[in-house]
């Protein structure tokens, strides 16, 4: 596990040191699962592939596959002009979880692509608590007010800022329970 996270963190860093991220379409569940196979793919078999059973996390049971390629058709028509759109989008997108591992990781990277092309800004990851955030996100689907109060809080302008990205990166990482170095001497 420790393995696949530490290669898959890797793989995020290339995303953005080639430039590749700036090929990945914008808001779209295409764009989405351009990065899942982005950064899991080799890694795992499904990378990049939507599941097909139900899965649920801390009680709470995400999009029914049968489902989910309706839900993702309609996710994509939602609006994505101010901040608190793209919010109530990426929350719905939470709530579809398309994929059977790595939706928050995908997820983070296409919310702030999404912030740039729009706002010209993004989430400073870094300084968004662990906490906090994984509180706030479960607390999303009944109410985003939690999330958009701790994201609205830490938006930067600095959108080529080397620094924030690679550290947002090692953040999101860290969300999921994968810590830099933590496997090393
Ligand atoms: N109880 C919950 N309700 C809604 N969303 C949740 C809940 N628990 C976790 N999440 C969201 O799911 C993400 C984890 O999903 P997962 O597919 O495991 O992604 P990753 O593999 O990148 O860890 C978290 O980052 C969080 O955004
Ligand atoms: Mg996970």
């Amino acid at each position: 596990m420790i393995n696949i996270d530490k290669k898959s963190l890797e793989k995020a860093y290339r995303l953005f040191e080639t430039g590749d991220i700036d090929n990945i379409e914008i808001g779209t569940t295409q764009g989405l699962v351009q990065i899942h196979k982005y950064i899991f793919g080799g890694l795992y078999d499904f990378a990049g592939q939507m599941r097909t059973v139900n899965i649920s996390k801390g009680g709470f049971r995400f999009a029914n596959a049968l489902y989910l390629k309706e839900i993702l058709v309609k996710i994509e028509e939602l609006p994505e002009n101010s901040f608190e759109e793209i919010i109530i989008k990426y929350v719905e997108m939470n709530i579809a979880h398309p994929f059977m591992e790595g939706n928050g990781r995908t997820m983070r990277i296409w919310l702030d692509m999404l912030l740039k092309s729009k706002l010209k800004k993004l989430v400073n990851w870094q300084f968004v608590s662990k906490e906090l955030y994984l509180q706030a996100m479960e607390r999303s689907p009944i109410n985003d007010l939690e999330l958009r109060t701790l994201l609205a809080a830490n938006l930067t302008d600095e959108i080529d800022n080397r620094e924030i990205i690679f550290k947002g990166i090692d953040q999101s990482y860290y969300y999921e329970g994968y810590e830099k170095g933590s496997d090393e001497e």
